[in-house]
C-alpha cells in the first residue's frame, strides 16, 4: 500500500471552495453520503485527488488544483464508489487512488469546462493519461499562465481542437504575445480569443481576417474608449466581445465596423447578448440582408428599447398607418384576405411577407422610418375583433386540450394569418400540434414552395 505523505504547507494552500455552482444536491451519485457530511466529502476528495494528481502523476501543483476543483461531476462518480465514513473518509478516497488510477483525460475535460454530456465523445478508449494526449497539457498551460481561465479553455478546445491543441506551446506563445502587438493586455486579448477562438488558429488562410478583426478592436476600445467602460477582467471582456460577434455573425465585414461598433457602443453595454440575438431575429425574419439588420440596430439603437413583442395591431390598420392608400388596401384584402384581422406586432414579419410588403417596408425602416414601428397602437384591442372570432376564441380557451388548441392558432397567427373568423376555417381543418404543424410548414418551405401559395391552399 502507498500512503502519500501529507505536508501541512500542501494542504493550506489548498484553498476550500467549489468552482462549480451546482449545489451538492443536485448530484445524485452523492446520495449515499449524509447531506450536512457532503460539502466536506468533496473537499476531502478535492484535496485528495490533488495531491494524487501532483505527487504520483507529476503535475504540477497549479495543474493538479485546476483540474480537482473544476471537475466536480466526474469527482462525485469516484465518491460514490469509496466507501462514506465520516472519521476516515480521506483516507479512504487516497486508498482508492492510489489502487484504482482515474481516467485524466475525462478530469481534465471537466475542468477546463466541457459539458459533462459532450465529454464522452471526445475520449479515446485507449487513452487515459494526460502525458498520453501530446500537448495538451503544455498549450493549457501556456494559455493559463497567459491569463485564459481553466474553466473556459474548453470553448477553444472545442471550436479550435486541432489548430490549438495540436499546436507546440512555443508557437501558440509567439501568436499570444502578437495580439498584444495590436495595443491590449493579456486581459483583453484573452476575452477577445474566447468570443474569436479562430484567431488562435494557426492558418496562414486567416491572417488577414485577424488583421481586420483586431483593427476593429482597436478602433472601438482603443480610440472610441470602450476599454475604460468595461470592467477589467477576462470575463468582461469576453461578454463583450460576444455582443459584438452577434453583429459579425450576421455578416458584417471585419476591418470595417470598427466605426459604427465605436459610434454605437452603448448597444454593446447596455443589453444582454440574448437580448441583441431576440431583436436581431425579430429583424431577420423579414427575409432582408442580414448585414443590413445589423446596421438598422447600430446606427438606429433607439429601435432596441421598442417593444416589438406585445403590442397587438389591427393588420389593415397598420398596412395604412405605413402609407399604403385606399387602393392598395382593397388590393390587400383581395389578394391576401387571410391576413386581416388582429395580429401581435410580433408576428409583423410574416404578416408582412405574406402580403409580399416585408423587402418594402424594411427598406423604409432602413431609411429612417423605424419610429412607424412603435407609434401604432390601436386604442381598443377589441374594436378590430370580430364577434364570430371571438365565439370561436372563447370555446378554444375553455376546451379540455386548449393549450393544444392555442398552439395552433398560435402557429396560424404566426405565419401571418390574422384573427378572423376564415382563419377559424383554416384551424378547424388543420390537425397536428403547433411543433408538427411548423415542421410540416417549414418543410414545404424548403422544398420550394412559395409561403403564400402554401398560406393560400391552406384555405381549401
Ligand atoms: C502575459 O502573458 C505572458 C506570456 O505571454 C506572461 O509571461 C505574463 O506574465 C502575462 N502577464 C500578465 C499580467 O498576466
Ligand atoms: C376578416 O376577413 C374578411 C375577409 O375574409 C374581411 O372582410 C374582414 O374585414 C376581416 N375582419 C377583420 C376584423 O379584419
Amino acid at each position: 500500500m502507498r500512503f502519500v505523505p501529507i505536508s501541512i504547507s500542501l494542504c493550506s494552500f489548498i484553498s476550500l471552495r467549489f468552482s462549480s455552482s451546482l449545489p451538492l444536491c443536485k448530484f445524485p451519485k452523492l446520495r449515499k453520503i449524509p447531506y450536512r457530511y457532503r460539502a466536506r466529502a468533496v473537499e476531502q476528495a478535492q484535496q485528495a485527488l490533488t495531491e494524487y494528481l501532483h505527487m504520483t502523476r507529476y503535475l504540477s501543483f497549479t495543474h493538479a488544483e485546476h483540474i480537482s476543483k473544476n471537475s466536480v461531476v466526474s469527482l462525485s462518480d469516484l465518491i460514490s464508489r469509496v466507501e462514506f465514513s465520516n472519521s476516515n473518509f480521506f483516507r479512504n478516497f487516497q486508498k482508492f487512488l492510489s489502487y484504482h488510477p482515474i481516467n485524466e483525460i475525462e478530469f481534465f475535460f471537466e475542468s477546463i469546462g466541457i459539458p459533462p454530456s459532450e465529454i464522452n465523445g471526445l475520449l479515446s478508449r485507449h487513452e487515459f493519461f494526460l502525458s498520453e494526449k501530446g500537448n495538451i497539457l503544455k498549450v493549457a498551460h501556456v494559455l493559463s499562465a497567459f491569463g485564459f481561465p481553466w474553466n473556459r479553455l474548453g470553448k477553444l478546445y472545442k471550436e479550435e481542437i486541432f489548430s490549438i491543441f495540436g499546436e507546440t506551446p512555443d508557437a501558440l506563445t509567439v501568436r499570444l504575445n502578437g495580439f498584444r502587438e495590436f495595443g491590449f493586455d493579456n486581459v483583453s486579448v484573452a476575452g477577445i480569443c474566447l468570443a474569436f477562438p479562430f484567431v488562435l488558429n494557426g492558418n496562414d488562410e486567416v491572417i488577414g481576417q485577424i488583421d481586420a478583426l483586431f483593427g476593429d478592436m482597436r478602433r472601438v476600445f482603443l480610440h472610441f474608449g470602450l476599454t475604460s467602460r468595461v470592467e477589467w477582467n477576462v470575463d468582461s471582456w469576453h461578454e463583450i466581445c460576444r455582443k459584438i460577434r452577434v453583429f459579425y455573425d450576421l455578416g458584417c465585414e471585419k476591418g470595417k465596423m470598427g466605426e459604427l461598433f465605436g459610434r454605437g457602443q452603448n448597444v454593446l453595454l447596455q443589453y444582454s447578448e440574448e437580448f441583441l440575438v431576440q431583436k436581431v431575429e425579430f429583424f431577420c425574419r423579414f427575409d432582408v440582408n442580414k448585414a443590413d439588420v445589423a446596421l438598422l440596430l447600430l446606427q438606429n439603437p433607439e429601435i432596441l428599447n421598442y417593444d416589438l413583442e406585445s403590442p397587438l395591431i389591427s393588420v389593415l390598420g397598420f398596412l395604412k398607418h405605413i402609407g399604403l392608400s385606399e387602393e392598395q388596401l382593397k388590393f390587400v384584402a383581395h389578394e391576401y384576405p387571410y391576413v386581416l384581422g388582429r395580429n401581435k406586432l410580433s408576428n409583423l414579419p410574416h404578416v408582412m411577407k405574406a402580403v409580399d410588403l416585408h423587402q418594402w417596408f424594411f427598406d423604409k425602416i432602413m431609411n429612417g422610418e423605424h419610429h412607424l414601428l412603435t407609434n401604432f397602437v390601436i386604442s381598443s384591442p377589441d374594436e378590430y375583433l370580430e364577434n364570430e372570432f371571438n365565439l370561436h376564441l372563447e370555446r378554444i380557451q375553455t376546451a379540455r386540450n386548449h393549450k393544444y388548441m392555442i398552439g395552433k392558432l398560435e402557429f396560424l397567427l404566426g405565419i401571418g394569418f390574422g384573427e378572423n373568423v376564415s382563419t377559424m376555417k383554416v384551424f378547424s381543418s388543420l390537425h397536428g400540434s403547433s411543433v408538427e404543424l411548423q415542421e410540416r410548414f417549414e418543410c414545404l418551405l424548403q422544398q420550394g414552395k412559395p409561403q403564400n401559395d402554401l398560406r393560400a391552399s391552406m384555405q381549401h
